[in-house]
């Protein structure tokens, strides 16, 4: 059997994955990308290569990983080498551009988005859709620039003011804000491009939603009503005998894209009306919610990894 070559610039988030790994007694190789080389006249190493790159991985100090991973992602493809979330699901993560053709090109709905360089576009965006828009930063992950917006005033006001954080890729979207009949969105967890399961995340508190441990940690540090934990998991539910809209074209966006892990999140208008806003191929699952649910999702991941490593 091959190794599993795991790719990430997190160590924390990919704890769970090598412990899951680690039960299962499958050979598998820690790649941490932060700085390095990438020798083009050189073969890669034997085995399967997982690639877990983050959108924000500049928050944490690591600007150019997911550039490293772009060039790796190229070398190993370009020597055939098997790469589970390939060099096309890193592009759908670091651009949520891309993410959103890539929905849209297999019919699934999502919110009008309008694209804007520079802060003049970002008016100019609001000029056209109107009403209530949420921004966000193109390249995201952790809700970075996620805001929202009742009037043009108000965005003018933060467009302008000290407040106002551009994206890393100098891209800022202005996106049509969907309102909750009750605030939770769903996130569809796909393992091996098949449905896993899907998990209520509870949106009273705000806009980021990262479901690492390691992420509510950074939350309840910094909340001030300094809830205890399990009142912080219970942010996270597992929906039982419950089936997401548009499964079979998430799983179509998967196969176009090289993507062999994700998580699609989707929100719901007062009409009931699904529309999916973000993809997420460098998923993270909440402990809690898996072990109230009895299921544990990086245990699949873990032998669906060892299944692809042993075929190649
Ligand atoms: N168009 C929208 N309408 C309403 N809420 C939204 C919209 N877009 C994002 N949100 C809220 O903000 C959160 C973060 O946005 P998201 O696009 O997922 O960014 P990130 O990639 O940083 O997670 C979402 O989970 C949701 O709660
Ligand atoms: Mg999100």
């Amino acid at each position: 059997m091959g190794k599993i070559h795991i790719l990430h610039e997190n160590s924390e988030w990919t704890e769970p994955l090598i412990e899951a790994l680690e039960k299962r007694r499958l050979p598998y190789q820690d790649w941490f990308l932060d700085e390095g080389i990438v020798d083009l006249k050189t073969e890669p190493p034997d085995g399967i290569f997982y690639n877990r790159m983050s959108a924000s991985s500049h928050t944490r100090g690591h600007r150019y990983s997911p550039e490293l991973t772009a060039a790796i992602l190229r070398w190993l493809w370009r020597s055939n080498r098997i790469v589970l979330n390939g060099f096309r699901a890193l592009d759908l993560e670091i651009s949520k551009v891309v993410q959103y053709t890539a929905l849209e090109e297999v019919g699934i709905p999502v919110p009008r988005t309008i694209a804007a360089a520079g802060q003049k576009g970002i008016l100019e965006a609001w000029d056209r859709i109107g009403g209530s828009v949420i921004t966000k930063h193109n390249r995201a992950g952790k809700g970075l620039g996620v805001r929202l917006f009742h009037d043009r005033n108000a965005l003018q006001e933060y467009v302008v003011g000290n407040d106002f954080e551009l994206s890393v890729d100098g891209i800022t979207l202005v996106q049509e804000y969907i309102q909750a009949p009750e605030p939770y969105i769903i996130r569809v967890e796909l393992i091996g491009r098949e449905f896993l399961y899907a998990v209520r995340v509870d949106t009273s508190e705000g806009f980021e939603l990262c479901p690492a441990d390691a992420c509510e940690l950074e939350i309840s540090t910094c909340s001030f009503e300094n809830e205890n934990v399990l009142g912080q998991s219970e942010k996270f539910e597992i929906l039982s005998n419950f089936n997401p809209p548009f499964v079979s074209d998430l799983q179509k966006v998967m196969e176009n894209n090289d993507i062999h892990v994700a998580g699609f999140e989707y929100i719901l208008d007062k009409k009931g009306n699904p529309y999916y806003y973000d993809i997420n191929t460098n998923t993270n699952y909440n402990a809690a919610a898996e072990k109230r649910a009895g299921i544990s999702a990086m245990d699949r991941l873990a032998e669906y990894l060892g299944t692809v490593a042993e075929e190649c």
